[in-house]
């Protein structure tokens, strides 16, 4: 991390926001995010300018965040009002978000340098010049599809895993990099290489139908990573929903499987609606009311087919966001929204490193506080680690070994697959019709702003897939670096250059 981000960088910010558009412009391209500590009334002024979303109320102050739609990539800016809150996170965010000097001079030259009488000298350098300063090392650069999966597979099968089956995996991963969910595609590379160094999975694995009747079946995923035992589990539940009308299937066993929407899209185009849960692999979030963790993120994903829209598709961890989000943060140097984090103490943070690197800070369940929900989230959790874990005989997440490592080659990760055939219920009505009836009466909502029309779950993904198949997957440096550095360390061709 570079030098301090002293207040007299502070007072350049100020000058420059002299210019805000142009400011902004820059963070959001060059830095990914900026966090300051504005005064009420340089609040009042740069929200009437600047397109942040409405302001939220958070301990001792507010907090701005930007609108979703520039989130895409992981870019964000963030304003807090009120020196109260937390100025040592404040300050420590800056220094994430700009500690490095190279992405300080890409704002403006002046904020890379400590000497104050300079950095005035610096201010009346062309904006022109600044906005031309662009190296491509800081670029997110765009890949195919196919060099993103080629990727994938090569560190797989570098680490154990059989052709076969580091072709069904990197088809799951690559698939949440294409429709946008960035943190379950190739940057989980950078996490799996570091339980099979670890040995906490077993790549060369074989899951196995441990037990079943005509509408269930149990699987042991033989302690590999989740994807290979998930696809069989979920082509299990099919066939036999598609026999008996409905089946369920539990996995023990097993580690990390991805998306959980991939699954469930599965049997939604066989004309099933699926239902699909995971327990996490390690503990991050704190129940409503805790201050240590006993859940992971713990996601449910549903699917149900239609006739004229697309699947629907909803997949979400039953916390505020998904770890992954705070881990692309992290990797990027950039601060988390308010709300994400609580530090150790259970007070909301704005630094990811509280929880990636283990500093006793827990992820919220869905819902973020008490005031807005998170019992909520907080059940909803619970919900999953029954379905994932009670059925199956998995790992029971929130007992005092939930953090260590029980057994060398398993992180013993549980499952839950659920596919129901709408038919055998009213057959003088098709089920897709009536799911296309509500997508419609949805769509035709009346939209608070006319240019962001209602969606339904699983159209962002749907939209960013579209674009992603022709322009290719974004990958941003932070993480291309990381990636290099796991081939280099498990001898796998690099693509990525
Ligand atoms: N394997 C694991 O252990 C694990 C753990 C946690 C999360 N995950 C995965 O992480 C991924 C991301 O989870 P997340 O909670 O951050 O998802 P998210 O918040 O990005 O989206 C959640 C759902 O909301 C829908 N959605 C988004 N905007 C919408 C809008 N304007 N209108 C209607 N619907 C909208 C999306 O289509 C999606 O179905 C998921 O694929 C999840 O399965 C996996």
């Amino acid at each position: 991390m570079g030098e301090e981000f002293c207040a007299g960088k502070l007072d350049i910010l100020l000058e420059i926001l002299g210019h805000p558009a142009a400011f902004y412009n820059k963070m959001i391209e060059q830095c990914g995010g900026a966090l300051y500590n504005f005064s009420k009334e340089e609040i009042d002024g740069l929200t009437k300018i600047l397109p942040f979303s409405a302001p939220q109320k958070i301990k001792g102050g507010m907090y701005y965040d930007t609108p979703n739609d520039i989130n895409t990539f992981g870019f964000q800016a963030v304003m807090i009002a009120s020196s109260k809150v937390h100025p040592k996170s404040i300050l420590h965010m800056m220094n994430s978000a700009f500690g490095n000097l190279d992405k300080l001079h890409k704002i403006h030259p002046a904020l890379s340098t400590t000497n104050r009488g300079s950095m005035k000298q610096d201010l009346v350098t062309p904006r022109r010049n600044v906005m031309n300063n662009n190296s491509a090392d800081g670029d997110i650069k765009r890949y195919p599809i196919e060099t993103v999966r080629t990727q994938i597979e090569n560190c797989l099968t570098a680490w154990g895993m059989t052709e076969a089956n580091a072709k069904l995996t990197s088809e799951v991963m690559v698939d949440a990099d294409t429709c946008g969910i960035d943190t379950h595609g190739i940057s989980m590379l950078t996490v799996y290489h570091g339980r099979h160094r670890n040995n906490y999975i077993t790549l060369a694995a074989e899951p196995i139908t441990v037990n079943e009747t005509p509408v269930s079946a149990l699987i042991d995923a033989g302690g590999g990573l989740g994807y290979v035992a998930s696809i069989k589990a979920t082509e299990t539940a099919i066939a036999k929903a598609q026999q008996a009308g409905m089946a369920a299937v539990a996995v023990r066993n097993s580690a990390h499987f991805g998306a959980t929407g991939y699954y469930t899209r599965m049997m939604a185009r066989k004309g099933l609606v699926g239902i699909a849960t995971t327990s996490a692999v390690g503990r991050s979030v704190a129940p409503t009311f805790g201050k240590e963790p006993k859940f992971g993120t713990d996601p449910i994903a549903f699917a149900a087919p239609t006739k004229r829209n697309k699947i629907y598709s909803l997949d979400m961890a039953t916390t505020t966001v998904a770890r992954g989000k705070i881990r692309n943060k992290y990797n990027e140097g950039q601060p988390v929204p308010v709300g994400w984090v609580n530090d150790k103490d259970g007070n909301p943070t704005t630094d990811p490193a509280l929880l990636i690197d283990d500093q006793g800070g827990t992820q919220t369940p869905l819902g973020g506080t008490r005031e807005s929900g998170s019992h909520k989230g907080y059940g909803l959790g619970m919900m999953v680690n029954i379905l994932s874990c009670a059925f199956s005989g998995a790992r029971i997440m929130t007992g005092e070994l939930a953090n260590k490592q029980p057994v060398p080659g398993t992180m013993d990760v549980g499952h839950f697959f659920l596919a129901i055939d709408p038919k055998i219920f009213a057959p003088d009505r098709p089920f897709e019709e009536a799911v296309d009836e509500m997508i419609d009466d949805l769509h035709a909502t009346i939209p608070v702003d006319p240019n962001q029309p209602v969606l339904v779950a699983g159209e962002p993904e749907d939209i960013i897939r579209a674009e992603r198949e022709k322009s290719g997957i974004p990958i941003p440096p932070g993480l291309r670096g990381k990636i290099e550095e796991v081939c280099r360390d498990s001898n796998a061709e690099f693509l990525l250059t």
